[in-house]
């Protein structure tokens, strides 16, 4: 009996015989040769089946493998005759797990968005969904590593909650009981405040819900998000510490997947551009470049999408657009000491015209300027009582920022829609498979 052995391994194991296990996905060839492209998720390997070295049998069934039927292939290894690092299979005997019967679903011919999220549960599989989803693991490992080394404990947040994190227009509703309504949370952030009291420094990483009636290529109504918050850090050191992250971050990619970024036709070189410190820019100073650029963005707005991808068009590195109208964001952000008006706050904008991955701020510690600003923002009180309650039992300045999983693996990815960034995109009229 052969070893079985992942494709990955291929290279520890060449001029021996060797099982592979996993999926037809393309075969080339005809009358005394096929060519087997063989996926086993670890990676991807050509068998070759010549007439002359198997028997009848064997050959009937490479003959008769049909597009992503399941099989064990079982021969000699040898390296690639041109690609380096690249490895085939002489295949000597063929097992036929499942035969799929009649055509694939997915073809080599271009097929349109619409169909292939019905099909999303096929399309996974195609070489650049599994490279994308390769890509957001190394995403997810690099964040909790980096903010595990940095003195971040992961504090986990509900799900379940009874009041708005972020925009009340933009929540999931769900009958709790004799409590009434409950609403599927739209960040932890409130919760981590909570918890940096008990441990210092917490994030959280799990999905997160905006019922937002937003049809673009940003949106989705589930995604996940790292919330990280911190005691003691103020403004300035917030961005410190995002930018380190994404550096980091994007290090650990281009050290672990460059393979998939490949596959993906991703510019490598911009992404080796991505070196902290990032570009910092008022929210005052975006509004007057924008404007010159021809957008139509006031001083007392926030940023649109458009205005994000043209001036993200223009840099090479991330921006954190700072200080934006304090009207335009949420009830907890700390204001400006030098303008009451605006909020001591950061959007980071990826570059490429990516837009905004990151939003973070230092958070308003005074209990009663946080209960009218809850009042303004005609918040239910009661709800709020517990964190209030942090405002008057040991408050300190603190602050924190929430990376969306799906926008940042898209930049990464270079892919630009987010959708094709988490495995099952919940979107607007989308919710199969
Ligand atoms: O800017 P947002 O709304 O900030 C918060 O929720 C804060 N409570 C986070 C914090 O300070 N802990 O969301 C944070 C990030 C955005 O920058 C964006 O990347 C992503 O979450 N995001 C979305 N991603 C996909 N679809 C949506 N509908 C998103 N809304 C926000
Ligand atoms: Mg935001």
């Amino acid at each position: 009996m052969a070893d079985i052995v992942f494709i990955k391994d291929l290279k520890d194991h060449v001029g021996k015989e060797v099982t592979i296990q996993g999926w037809m996905y393309n075969k080339r060839g005809s009358g005394k040769i096929h060519f087997l492209q063989l996926r086993d998720g670890s990676g991807e390997v050509q068998g070759i089946v010549f007439q002359n070295d198997v028997d009848e049998d064997t050959f009937q069934k490479a003959d008769q493998l049909t597009m992503e039927s399941s099989v064990k292939i079982t021969g000699t290894v040898s390296q690639h005759p041109k690609k380096e690092d690249t490895f085939e299979i002489q295949v000597k005997d063929i097992e036929i797990v499942q035969l799929v019967e009649g055509d694939y679903p997915i073809s080599k011919k271009e097929h349109g968005p619409a169909f292939l999220l019905d099909n999303r549960h096929l399309w996974l599989r195609s070489s650049k969904q599994v490279a994308i989803q390769r890509v957001r693991n190394t995403i997810t490992n690099a964040i909790y590593e980096y903010l595990n080394n940095e003195g971040f404990i992961k504090i986990d947040s509900p799900i379940l909650t009874p009041n708005a994190c972020e925009g009340t227009t933009e929540l999931f509703e769900v009958d709790y009981f004799d409590e009434g309504k409950a609403y599927l949370s739209q960040s932890g952030q409130l919760y981590l405040e909570a918890a940096i009291f008990a441990v210092g420094r917490a994030f959280d990483f799990g999905p997160v819900f905006r019922a937002e009636k937003s049809k673009t290529r940003r949106h989705l109504t589930e995604f996940w998000m790292m919330d990280a918050e911190a005691a003691f850090v103020k403004h300035e050191e917030n961005m410190q510490i995002q930018e380190n992250l994404i550096e980091f971050v994007i290090q650990k990619v281009l050290s672990t997947n460059l393979k998939d970024l490949e596959t993906l036709e991703r510019d490598i070189e911009a992404l080796k551009k991505v070196k902290a410190p990032f570009i910092r820019m008022t929210h005052a100073d975006a509004v007057k470049e924008l404007q010159s650029m021809g957008s139509e963005i006031t001083s007392n707005k926030d940023l649109g999408a458009e205005d994000e991808t043209m001036l993200t068009q223009k840099y090479d590195k991330p921006i954190f657009i700072e200080k934006y109208p304090a009207e335009v964001k949420a009830f907890y952000m700390k204001r400006d000491p030098e303008n009451e008006n605006l909020a001591l706050c950061s959007d980071m904008l990826a570059p490429e015209g990516f837009g905004e991955v990151i939003g973070g701020s230092e958070r308003e510690e005074n209990y009663d300027i946080l209960l009218s600003r809850i009042r303004e923002h005609k918040l239910p009180e009661k709800e709020f009582e517990w964190y209030l309650d942090l405002r008057k039992y040991g408050s300190v300045p603190h602050s924190g920022f929430g990376i969306g999983l799906e926008r940042l693996t898209g930049w990464i990815c270079g892919v630009k829609h987010v959708r094709e960034t988490i495995p099952f995109p919940r979107m607007m009229g989308r919710l199969t498979p």
